[in-house]
C-alpha cells in the first residue's frame, strides 16, 4: 500500500462505530422503556484522526503497509456508566453477543488492574463485521467501559498528558494518581447506596412515561377533532400533574384510556 486512500479505508470504521451507537443505545433505551435502571448512561464514538492515526503509527513503529493491521482503537466506543457494578453488567451484555453479531479479541480490567498513572476502565477489544458497498469487512474497534468519574479523571489526565508531552512533573503526577484514588473512592461510596438511588430514579423513570404518555392521548384526542374534551383534559392534567401525586395521574390516565376507547382511537401516532 504506497498511497493510502483515506477516505475509503476509513469509511467502514465510520460505519461500524455509528452502527454499535445504535446498538448500545437502543439497549438504554430498552431499559428505560421498562423503567428499569440502565447500566449504559451514556454511548460516545469516535473514529480516529489521520493525524492521530499516523502519530500512533510513528510512535509504535508502526510502517504505513500495516496500520489497519496492527492499530486496534481506529475504531472506539467509549460507555459511561453511573456505578461500578454497571460496568461488569455492559461487560456481561457484550460478551453475550460474543460469536453474535462481534468477536471479543481482548479484555483488558484496568479497574481491578489499575495502570500505575491512576487510569482505571474496562477495555474490550472486538472485531465487528460491516457490509459496505464493496463487500464485507472486520473492524477491529476498542470499547471503553468507565463510570462518570473515572471519565472525569482520565479526560483531565489525558489533557494534562497531552500538554506535557510525557514529561509530566513528578508532583503532578503524584497529584493525579492522589485524584485517582479519591475518584475511586466516590464510586464506592455511590456504590453502597446504588440500590437507593436506583429507586428513586425508577419513580422518576416511571412518572416521565405517565407523563408522556397522557400527553400523547390528550394529543390525540386533538387529532380526532374532540377540541374541547382536549381542553377540559389539559386543564385537569395540569392541575394534577402540579399536585404531584402519582396514583392521581394514573387514574386520569386509565380515563383518558377509556376514552380512547369510547372514541376508537387506535395508536394515532
Ligand atoms: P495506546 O492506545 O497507545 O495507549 O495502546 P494500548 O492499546 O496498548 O494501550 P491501553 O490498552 O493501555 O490503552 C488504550 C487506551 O486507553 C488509550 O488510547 C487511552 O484512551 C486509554 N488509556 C490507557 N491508559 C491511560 C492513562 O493512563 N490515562 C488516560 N487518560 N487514558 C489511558
Ligand atoms: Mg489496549
Amino acid at each position: 500500500m504506497s498511497i493510502i486512500n483515506w477516505k475509503e479505508e476509513l469509511f467502514p470504521y465510520k460505519q461500524a462505530t455509528d452502527e454499535l451507537y445504535i446498538k448500545f443505545n437502543s439497549i438504554k433505551k430498552e431499559y428505560i422503556d421498562l423503567e428499569q435502571h440502565s447500566p449504559i448512561e451514556l454511548v460516545q464514538t469516535r473514529v480516529k484522526t489521520i493525524g492521530s492515526i499516523l502519530e500512533k503509527a510513528n510512535r509504535r513503529d508502526i510502517p504505513l503497509s500495516k496500520i489497519f493491521e496492527n492499530i486496534e482503537d481506529i475504531a472506539g466506543v467509549r460507555i459511561t456508566c453511573k456505578f461500578v457494578e454497571d460496568i461488569y453488567k455492559v461487560v456481561q451484555l457484550i460478551r453475550d453477543r460474543d460469536g453474535k453479531d462481534l468477536v471479543i479479541k481482548e479484555e483488558e480490567d484496568y479497574i481491578n488492574n489499575t495502570k500505575s498513572s491512576g487510569y482505571r476502565s474496562y477495555h474490550i477489544t472486538i472485531k465487528y463485521e460491516v457490509i459496505t458497498a464493496t463487500g464485507v469487512k472486520v473492524i477491529p474497534c476498542e470499547i471503553q467501559i468507565r463510570t462518570m468519574a473515572m471519565n472525569f479523571w482520565a479526560t483531565i489526565e489525558h489533557s494534562l498528558r497531552y500538554k506535557y508531552n510525557g514529561n509530566m512533573p513528578e508532583h503532578l503526577r503524584k497529584k493525579l494518581e492522589a485524584c485517582a484514588e479519591a475518584s475511586f473512592k466516590l464510586d464506592t461510596e455511590m456504590g453502597t447506596i446504588r440500590e437507593e438511588i436506583i429507586e428513586t430514579q425508577k419513580i422518576i423513570q416511571k412518572k416521565d412515561n405517565l407523563v408522556y404518555e397522557i400527553l400523547k392521548n390528550i394529543q390525540n384526542l386533538y387529532y380526532i377533532g374532540k377540541m374541547e374534551e382536549m381542553n377540559q383534559f389539559n386543564r385537569e392534567f395540569i392541575d394534577l400533574y402540579q399536585e404531584g401525586d402519582i396514583e392521581k395521574l394514573y387514574k386520569f390516565n386509565n380515563k383518558l384510556q377509556v376514552m380512547a376507547n369510547i372514541y376508537k382511537i387506535d395508536h394515532i401516532q
